[in-house]
C-alpha cells in the first residue's frame, strides 16, 4: 500500500489534506476574483464594456419610472467618458455593448427634449456625443411597456420565442400566488438536472410579514419595485451535497439551473418575476438564515421576486449581444 492509499484509509488524515486543498482552491478563486473583477484597476475592452453595460441597464430602469424626471445626468456623463476610453482602445470595432451606451444616450436625450427638462452641461455633452457617434437603429435600447395581450401568440409559437417573452417585471397583481400554480413551478424546479441527481437546491417561499420585511431591508438590488405586491422564494443550496474542493462552486451552478426552470415555468402561468442577486456580507448572510429559518449549512444563491403580471407594465428592453460576440468555435 502506497502513502496515498493509506492516507485515503484514515479518515482523520484524509480530511486534513483534503480541508488542505479545499483552502487552497478557494484561495486560488480569491485571487482571480480580486485580479480580474470590474474594479480590480484593470482596464481593457471587458471591463469597459461591462461598466457600460451596468449603466445602460440602470438607465433603462430610470426610463420604466411612470413619473419621469429629469434623471442620470451623473450617468450619462459617466457612459460618455466609459464610450470615449473605449474608442481609444478598441481599435473602431464598435460592439453591441458600445452601440447600447450610444442608443442609450439617444433615448436620454429624446425624453429630455419630449419633457422639456432643464438642457443643462450634460445635454450638451450628450447631444454633442451623439452628434459624432450615430447609433445603430438595430440595437435598441429603453423602456418598453410589457403586455399580457401578447403573452398566449408568444406561448402558442415554438420554445424560443416562449423564452423571448419572459422579462424581468418589478411590480405584480397584489394577490397571492395560487398554491396549484405554485406546485405546478415546483415541479418544473425539481426536474432540473443536478450534479450526481444529489438534489441539493431548497425553495423558500417566504410568506411571514416579518421575514418579507426583513428582505425588503436587506435585499440590495430593490430599487423599482412595488415592493408590497413581491412574493419572495429564497432559493438556497445544501454545502452537505459536495464531497471535494472541485465542488466548491457547484451549489450556485446548481442554483441557477433549478432557478431558471422555476421562473420559465412561472412564466407560463403568467407569474412574472424577477431574480435578485443575492450580495450580501457573509454576516448578513448568517443573521438572514437564522431569522428565516434555514439551516447554516445551506448557503443563499439568489433570492426571487413574484407574482401574477400586470396587464401593463415598463421594463427595460435589454438588448442582447450578437452570437459573435459570445460562441466562438474552438
Ligand atoms: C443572478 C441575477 C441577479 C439579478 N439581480 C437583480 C437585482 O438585484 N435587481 C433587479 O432589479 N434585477 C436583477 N436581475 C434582473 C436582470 O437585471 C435582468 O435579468 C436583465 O437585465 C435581463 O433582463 P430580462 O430578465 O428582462 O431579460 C438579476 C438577474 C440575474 C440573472
Amino acid at each position: 500500500m502506497n502513502i496515498k492509499e493509506k492516507l485515503k484509509e484514515n479518515d482523520f488524515l484524509r480530511r486534513i489534506v483534503k480541508k488542505h486543498k479545499i483552502r487552497k482552491e478557494f484561495l486560488a478563486d480569491f485571487n482571480d476574483f480580486n485580479n480580474y473583477y470590474n474594479d480590480s484597476g484593470l482596464i481593457t475592452i471587458q471591463t469597459i464594456e461591462y461598466k457600460i453595460l451596468l449603466l445602460v441597464h440602470s438607465l433603462e430602469k430610470g426610463m420604466c419610472n411612470k413619473e419621469l424626471r429629469a434623471f442620470g445626468t451623473k450617468k450619462i456623463k459617466d457612459l460618455i467618458n466609459l464610450l470615449n476610453q473605449y474608442i481609444i482602445i478598441s481599435d473602431k470595432k464598435y460592439s453591441t455593448p458600445f452601440m447600447m451606451g450610444c442608443s442609450i444616450i439617444t433615448e436620454w436625450l429624446k425624453i429630455y427634449d419630449n419633457n422639456n427638462f432643464e438642457k443643462d452641461e450634460t445635454y450638451k455633452l450628450a447631444y454633442d456625443f451623439i452628434k459624432i457617434h450615430t447609433n445603430s437603429k438595430d440595437i435598441k435600447v429603453g423602456a418598453f411597456e410589457y403586455s399580457t395581450d401578447n403573452l398566449i401568440e408568444y406561448f402558442e409559437t415554438d420554445y424560443y420565442n416562449f423564452l423571448k417573452s419572459r422579462h424581468s417585471v418589478r411590480e405584480f397583481l397584489n394577490k397571492p400566488i395560487s398554491n396549484d400554480d405554485i406546485e405546478y413551478c415546483l415541479n418544473s424546479a425539481l426536474i432540473s438536472p443536478t450534479a450526481c441527481n444529489r438534489q441539493m437546491i431548497k425553495i423558500y417561499s417566504v410568506k411571514q410579514k416579518n421575514k418579507k420585511e426583513l428582505l425588503n431591508k436587506h435585499i440590495m438590488g430593490l430599487s423599482g419595485f412595488e415592493i408590497n405586491s413581491i412574493n419572495y422564494f429564497v432559493i438556497t443550496f445544501d454545502i452537505s451535497a459536495f464531497s471535494f474542493y472541485g465542488e466548491r462552486n457547484q451549489g450556485y451552478f446548481n442554483a441557477g439551473l433549478v432557478a431558471m426552470n422555476f421562473v420559465n415555468a412561472m412564466h407560463s402561468k403568467k407569474i412574472g418575476s424577477c431574480f435578485l442577486q443575492w450580495g450580501n456580507t457573509y454576516k448578513e448572510e448568517i443573521n438572514i438564515k437564522k431569522n428565516l429559518d434555514i439551516p447554516e449549512n445551506e448557503k443563499i444563491a439568489v433570492v426571487i421576486a413574484a407574482g401574477y403580471y400586470k396587464d401593463k407594465t415598463l421594463v427595460p428592453l435589454s438588448q442582447r449581444k450578437k452570437i459573435e460576440e459570445i460562441y466562438k468555435e474552438i
